[in-house]
């Protein structure tokens, strides 16, 4: 086994899974999609490693708020963000510093 394996990501967001599971999803058209698995398709990124970004859905931060999803930015984590149910994703990619389509 290598004990390395490259990477693309330039940057690391963590999602919690508990808070989406609480919203039954909470985004997309239907509301029924996890805010991760909508960033992810909003953004148009490629799965695992070959994406640009990661956005990665983890356990319960201990934050629970309630109708929102907590969100932590791994570069700068000292400030989390709480993502109201269906908040559009323009917006939460803007305010998580992913306003531009990475290419
Ligand atoms: S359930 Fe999401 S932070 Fe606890």
């Amino acid at each position: 086994m290598k004990p390395r394996v490259p990477s693309n990501w330039g940057q690391t967001i963590l999602v919690c899974a508990k808070c989406s599971k609480k919203l039954k999803g909470g985004f997309g058209a239907r509301e029924r999609t996890p805010l991760a698995k909508a960033l992810r398709k909003h953004l148009g990124l490629k799965k695992g490693r070959k994406a640009e970004l990661g956005i990665v859905e983890v356990k319960c931060m201990g934050v629970c708020p309630r109708g929102a999803v907590t969100v932590v930015d791994a570069g700068g984590p000292r400030e989390w963000l709480l993502v109201p149910k269906g908040t559009d994703l323009d917006v939460v990619a803007a305010e998580l510093g992913l306003g531009h389509k990475p290419s």
